[in-house]
């Protein structure tokens, strides 16, 4: 299962003019705003879950985009850049590619460009709104590709992957991260929280996704016809010594994730409300003095042979 909305719209290019950083205001609703253009896209498009992605990719951009830099004037497609939470560290550690970021949101591209114009003054991306499943590029026609949490909500990553193969020249790279929630761990430990996240597990399945699909890049790479795969847990470990990790992942960037697909996971069962308001205070319990939480993201790089 895949969506495909034939979508093939250029959004123009932005150049960015303003300083300071805009993860969201918290004027105006926090509803879903753009629901017709990933249908089953278990995190929504909400201003919560926008605040949430730039909060979660500024507290992890040393972790993971450490080892990403591309030479200037090459062009890199960034698909599935959402709001552009990674776009802005893309283009710090890149300053002089030619960066193409596309999304299949148009709200979320709107968010992005604002992001960019906030975050990093002058520089210029081209956005595209597109379907991964879809792609309207030209063989060949990019020198690098990146996405980060993008597979983990596909129902055939697989072919996203070949697609994005057949817009890289040969010789060029693929990068893709990619998180697993069968990595978290944390103390103390308690049933009740790991009964909350196997809750958004199930979830993201049914929405046709794999929340536990960082371990499965290396086979998803090769079958898609990638070469020179490399493969690189990055984890992120926090407890009291690390606040900046405890406020921006433990509870900003992973309890917040769970906390949105509360109404969902009750509907979906089996889990009571009692249980999973437990399961979230157990998982809070982690972030305060005595707590430790442990997360692994995938990084992947390959090379189209
Ligand atoms: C979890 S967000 C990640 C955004 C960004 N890469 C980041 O790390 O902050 C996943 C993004 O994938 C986009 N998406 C989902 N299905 C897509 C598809 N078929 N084609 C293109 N983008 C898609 C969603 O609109 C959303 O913006």
């Amino acid at each position: 299962m895949h969506t495909n909305t034939n979508l093939n719209t250029n959004t123009g290019t932005g150049t960015g003019t303003g300083t300071g950083m805009d993860t969201g205001s918290d004027t105006g609703s926090d509803t879903a705003v753009d629901p017709a253009t990933a249908p089953g896209y278990v995190h929504g498009y909400s201003r919560h879950e926008a605040r949430r992605l730039g909060d979660q990719a500024d507290t992890l951009a040393a972790l993971l985009h450490t080892g990403t830099a591309y030479p200037a004037g090459s062009r890199v497609l960034e698909m599935g850049c959402g709001v552009g939470a990674q776009t802005v560290h893309l283009l710090a550690s890149s300053p002089g590619a030619h960066i193409v970021a596309a999304d299949i949101s148009a709200d979320s591209l709107d968010r992005a460009r604002a992001r960019v114009t906030a975050q990093a003054p002058g520089a210029r991306v081209e956005w595209r709104r597109a379907d991964v499943f879809d792609l309207p590029f030209a063989e060949g026609s990019f020198d690098h590709v990146f996405v980060c949490f993008l597979l983990e909500h596909l129902g055939d990553p697989g072919l996203a992957l070949a697609g994005l193969r057949r817009v890289l020249r040969p010789g060029g790279t693929i990068t893709v991260i990619e998180g697993d929630h069968g990595s978290a761990f944390f103390h103390p430990a308690s049933a009740y929280a790991d009964a909350a996240i196997a809750g958004q597990v199930r979830l993201q399945s049914a929405a046709g996704g794999n929340a536990l699909i960082g371990r499965q890049l290396q086979p998803l790479l090769a079958g898609a016809g990638y070469g020179d795969i490399v493969v690189g847990p990055r984890t992120v470990y926090a407890d009291r010594t690390r606040p900046a990790l405890v406020e921006g992942f433990t509870r900003d960037t992973f309890i917040a994730m769970i906390e949105s697909v509360r109404a969902d996971a009750l509907a979906a069962g089996p889990v009571t409300p009692a249980d999973w308001d437990r399961g979230m205070a157990d998982l809070r319990r982690t972030a305060e003095d005595g707590g430790t939480f442990h997360y692994t993201f995938f990084k992947a790089v390959a090379v189209k042979g």
